[in-house]
């Protein structure tokens, strides 16, 4: 594993543990900030608990998912898909040859849900078949990939931007899964008649009321299904713990009636971000 291979995770924890140990130096030392993270005597130590992402000793390129693989590079392992529209990029990321196959590695500084599978994220809620509705979609880094992988499903793309949403347009043309819709996710009785039911809900709005989006869209939506949120806690009150945030928000769906199914801290790739994947059924 690489450099950046990320050594603990908060798991399962219901929220509790989220930022343990955060901010707070030992024996009243200051943080050590101006160290690598992994370095950091006072980072949280719930990271460990899973391995993260692995590879088999000697293999380059191993399968993850539909349409998606693990790929070595140097000493890093990264996830990759394989590319709906070989030979084009969509933002600065590697192409990889992989027999007759081209594999876009999915760069997790740049998209939330590659660093949510980097720090161990079991669910993959992506199928060759399934019906997306993304929230959130700015210029479609993450909704490439998700694209790539649905290749026999579709992709939602909601974002309020115009600038965002002419980006949206032109990787539309070329990758016709992709539906971009100029709207507010906070309001999705705008875009009913656009969107059908769905399988997986992905929010990554960023908004102060992530998880009421999220609720709302869900019961537009998606009778059955996955919801992916991304929580960005400094969007919602800077003020705050991100723990408390973090809980707060689960709770919110928690009473609306979704199960946790899993929950994935995004440092060192994000700060202050979480991944919840919640089931509805
Ligand atoms: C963090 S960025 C999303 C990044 C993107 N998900 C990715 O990984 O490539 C958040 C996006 O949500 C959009 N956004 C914020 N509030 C929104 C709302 N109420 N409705 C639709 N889009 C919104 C912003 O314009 C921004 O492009």
């Amino acid at each position: 594993m690489g450099n950046d291979r990320p050594r603990r995770n908060f798991g399962n924890s219901g929220g509790r543990n989220w930022d343990r140990g955060r901010d707070r130096g030992r024996g009243g030392r200051p943080p050590q900030r101006d160290r690598p993270y992994r370095q950091q005597r006072d980072r949280p130590r719930q990271f460990d608990r899973h391995p993260g992402l692995t590879m088999s000793p000697g293999k380059n390129v191993e399968p993850l998912g539909p349409n998606m693989f693990k790929v070595r590079e140097g000493t890093r392992v990264r996830p990759a898909t394989k590319n709906l529209i070989p030979g084009s990029r969509v933002y600065d990321e590697r192409l990889i040859k992989h027999g007759d196959d081209e594999l876009r590695v999915w760069d997790p500084f740049r998209s939330k849900f590659s660093a949510a599978i980097l720090k161990g994220c079991a669910s993959l809620p992506f199928k060759r078949d399934s019906r997306v509705l993304y929230l959130g979609a700015a210029s479609g880094t993450t909704i490439s990939h998700i694209s790539d992988i649905v290749t026999r499903g579709v992709v939602y793309a909601v974002e309020f931007a115009p600038r965002s949403m002419r980006d949206l347009f032109r990787l539309a043309e070329r990758r016709p899964n992709i539906v971009p819709i100029l709207a507010d996710a906070r309001k999705p009785a705008r875009y009913s008649d656009l969107v059908g039911p769905v399988d997986v809900v992905y929010q990554d709005v960023a908004q102060p009321d992530q998880a009421d989006i999220s609720v709302a869209n869900v019961r537009a939506f998606m009778p059955e299904g996955t919801l992916v949120l991304m929580i960005k806690a400094r969007s919602i009150d800077v003020s705050q713990q991100p723990s408390k945030i973090f809980a707060e928000q689960m709770g919110i769906l928690k009473r609306s009636g979704l199960a946790i199914a899993e929950t994935r801290h995004l440092m060192p790739f994000e700060k202050d971000h979480a991944a919840v994947i919640a089931r509805v059924s």
